[in-house]
This record gives C-alpha cells, structure tokens and sequence, in this order.
C-alpha cells in the first residue's frame, strides 16, 4: 500500500468513533482529507462540524456538511486529526500544515482525540520533525532568540500566513525526552501563540495504518 492508501485507511477506521447526532471535531491536513471526505458518505448521521482551518471548513462545506463555530458549542465528543510524530505516551507534533493553534483549541475542547496516521508517523523520540511554533509577527526575532537558548535551531517557513494572521517558525533539532515540559516551556516565551506539540492535551485513541491493517491503540 502507497503512504496515501495508509492514510485514507486510518481515515475511514475513525467513522467507527463518531457519535451519532453529535458535531464531529476535524482537523487538518491530507490525512484529515481522506476523513472529511469519508465523512460525507455519513453525513445524515451527524448535525454537523467544527472545523480547525479554513481549508477544512472549504472541504467540509463542498460536501454539504455543516460547519458550526466553536463558540456556540458547549461540548465535542470527538476530534479526529493527524499528527507529523507520536511517541508511545501519544504526545504528538503537529503543524507541518501550519493550523496547530485552532487544531489546540479545538481539541482542548474535545472529550476525546483520535488521531488517524500512517505508520511512519510513530517515533520513540519526538524532534525529527521540525518542531512548528506560531509566532506573533513582530516577536518574531524575539522568539527566534528564545528558540536559540533552548538548543533549537528556528526557521522561518517561507510564505506562510497562518488563518490567524501569523507566522510559523519550524524548530529544528530538538530531542524532546520531555513533551509535556517543552511545550509548557516553549508556550511561556512571549510572543509565542502556541508550539505543535501536543503533550499536555494528547491523543486518546491512536489508528495507525500498517502493511499489516489498521491498529486501534489506546492511551495508558
Ligand atoms: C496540520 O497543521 C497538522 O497538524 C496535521 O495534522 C499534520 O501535519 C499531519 O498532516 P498529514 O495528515 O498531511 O500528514
């Protein structure tokens, strides 16, 4: 099977979690695709969506599905999303495609987190992938500096404006042994909106697509 095979695989395994009648939590990127569009074969069993970028919420719409704002909601009973890494605690890093911060808040709100992904995606250790961190723009350098005097080496990624008007710095070379310390660290410097990783808030429900089918793992 192709890596997008895997994806759609683990994808199409999520529908087994979704509560009927209920608003679905979606999240972002192309596994997230394979999910939006497996949704609308069952959209008579849900009311609708809350959705965390704006592509989502275009996909979602273009299949008639409905999508609410997070403000009018009062509770979620499932968010389904990707992950760039997850370690065996089910922290993750998320943001390559640079929606981390509305993916936070939408699952903070979530009763529970499936997370649909590809087997290349577990690691023992967080940090190959670069870690994306939302900048306010003018803190920018500031952060950049912060970012240097914890031992990770920022990179601004070219040409993109997040949906909430800012920039996204990809931290690289961080060995992250502790997620839940690194992200808490990281969110304290100021200018900082939120980083990708997923630690405090993690996935509780883990779909990994294999050669060998889809492996339905839970948080210890
Ligand atoms: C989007 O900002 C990310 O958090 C995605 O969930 C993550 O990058 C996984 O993306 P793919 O499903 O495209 O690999």
């Amino acid at each position: 099977m192709t890596q997008d095979e895997l994806k759609k695989a683990a994808a199409c395994a999520a529908l087994d979690y979704i509560v009927d009648g209920s608003i679905v939590g979606v999240g972002t990127g192309s596994t997230v695709n394979h999910f939006i569009d497996a949704l609308a074969g069952v959209r008579t069993r849900i009311r609708g969506a809350v959705s965390s970028s704006e592509a989502s919420s275009r996909r979602l719409a273009a299949h008639g599905i409905e999508v609410f704002d997070l403000n009018g909601i009062e509770s979620l009973p499932v968010y389904v999303d990707g992950a760039d890494e997850i370690d065996g605690s089910f922290a993750m890093i998320k943001g390559g495609g640079g929606a981390l911060t509305r993916e936070k808040i939408v699952a903070a709100v979530s009763e529970r987190f499936i997370c649909i992904c590809d087997a290349s995606k577990r690691v023992d250790v967080l940090g190959r992938f670069p870690l994306p961190v939302e900048v306010i723009p003018m803190a920018c350098s500031h952060v950049s500096r912060e970012l240097r005097r914890l031992g990770g080496e920022p990179r601004l990624r070219e040409g993109l404006v997040t949906d909430n008007g800012n920039l996204i710095l990809d931290v690289h070379g961080l060995q992250i042994t502790d997620p839940v310390a690194t992200e808490t660290r990281i969110n304290q410097i100021v200018g900082v909106v939120t980083n990708g990783l997923f630690a405090e808030r993690g996935a509780d429900v883990l779909l990994l697509a294999g050669a060998g089918g889809v492996e339905r793992l839970l948080a210890h």
